[in-house]
């Protein structure tokens, strides 16, 4: 095939899909969903078998496999404090990874590109709810600046690419997600995993279950240097490190900001039917991915702790910091689409759970 040419051909289920970053939390939820729904020639490797930064690896690997379609849940992914301190590393692996899938993708002739981006591409003072529009309208949350910068630049590579070659390429933006594969490390976690992880711990406390925590302990870092402290610090001590006491548990901010959560698989029913129906002209190369639904985070505490049954007081630190007021996506593109998420905020949460307990 002569480079840069399209093989012409709809999504069958013996199309074969590279699902790229297949081991991540959407990743992972995207594999599951194309094998439960019977695609059997799907690709994916792990980072050290194929590292994405490497452009003559990447370029090797599509020239031999030739997938036809390409969906990137690959990144260099963290929290606030990660994102902060390490903003060089952030801004070069993730421009790697997204320049060298969506160069290969147009050299090897990929019918379609599922590019995968997240809510933090839209500017800082962008008003809510957030519409595509505001992309580069204006200037990015400082903290995580080098991340949105190379999401945002994905999206408009891919945009250039479809402008200048007639290519098909997709990029999907989600809100904070949660899933299977998740975060539980108590630093560096995201407020659902966290608040799940908190409630857990809380309620065997409640309920004197010291080796059901020390079970806890051993499945999953607490973070806070107080792993390598475990076996020579009193229970009681760790746990006031993580926010909970006999009967207790302590919530950073004053519970009054809005967020949206969505659960992975329904991320991953997104790919599938993005990939199967919608083209990048359809929606004008990107749309948000979005219930266009918020909820309060004391709320969402509520939720978690009715799930998981602890009993006690609930206390919010208000000399925390809450965060930013509100980050709502808009979903007036998106409900033109005929996709919407399918799974209710607390049937995902109870699911989770009783991923977590499996674990
Ligand atoms: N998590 C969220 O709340 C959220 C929200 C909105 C959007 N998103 C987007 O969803 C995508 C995936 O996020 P996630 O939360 O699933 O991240 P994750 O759990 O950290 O997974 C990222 C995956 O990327 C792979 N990867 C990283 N560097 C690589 C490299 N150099 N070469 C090959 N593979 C590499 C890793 O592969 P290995 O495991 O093999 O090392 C890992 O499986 C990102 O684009 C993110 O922006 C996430």
């Amino acid at each position: 095939m002569s480079v840069g040419k399209r093989r012409i051909m709809d999504l069958n289920k013996d199309s074969k899909i590279y699902i790229a970053g297949h081991r991540g939390m959407v990743g992972s939820a995207i594999l599951r969903k194309f094998q439960k729904e019977g695609y059997s020639n799907l690709i994916y490797k792990t980072s050290s078998e194929l590292d994405l930064i490497r452009q003559n690896e990447v370029e090797n690997f599509f020239e031999r496999e030739k997938p036809d379609f390409v969906i990137n849940a690959a990144a260099k992914v963290g929290g606030i404090v990660a994102n902060n301190t390490y903003p060089a590393e952030f801004i070069y692996q993730n421009l790697m990874i997204s320049t060298n899938l969506i160069h290969s993708c147009y050299l090897f002739g990929v019918k379609k590109l599922i590019n995968l981006g997240s809510s933090c591409i839209y500017p800082k003072n962008a008003p809510n709810p957030l519409k595509e529009e505001y992309l580069l309208s204006s200037e990015f949350e400082k903290t995580n600046e080098a991340y949105a910068l190379s999401k945002a630049t994905a999206i408009k590579l891919c945009e250039f690419y479809n402008r200048e070659y007639g290519t098909n390429y997709i990029s999907l933006m989600p809100p904070n997600l949660f899933g299977e594969n998740d975060n539980f490390n108590m630093q560096t976690a995201h407020l659902l995993p966290m608040l799940l992880r908190r409630f857990h711990l809380a309620k065997l406390y409640e309920n004197n279950d010291i080796d059901g925590i020390k079970n806890d302990f051993s499945k999953n870092p607490l973070g806070w240097n107080l792993d390598e402290k475990i076996s020579n610090t009193p229970i009681s001590e760790l746990l006031k490190k993580i926010g909970i006491e006999k009967g207790k548990v302590t919530v950073w901010g004053d519970g009054s900001v809005y967020r949206e959560l969505m659960y992975s698989n329904d991320v991953a029913d997104a790919c599938l039917y993005f990939l199967k129906n919608i083209d990048a002209k359809d929606i004008n190369n990107f749309v948000n991915i979005t219930s266009g639904k918020d909820i309060q985070v004391k709320n969402i505490v509520q939720i978690v702790k009715n799930i998981v049954g602890y009993q006690g007081e609930i206390v919010y630190d208000k000399t925390k910091p809450n965060g930013v007021q509100r980050k709502l996506m808009d979903a007036t593109r998106l409900n033109s689409l005929d996709w919407k998420p399918k799974i209710s905020l607390e049937s995902a949460i109870e699911d989770f759970y009783k991923i977590y307990l499996s674990l």
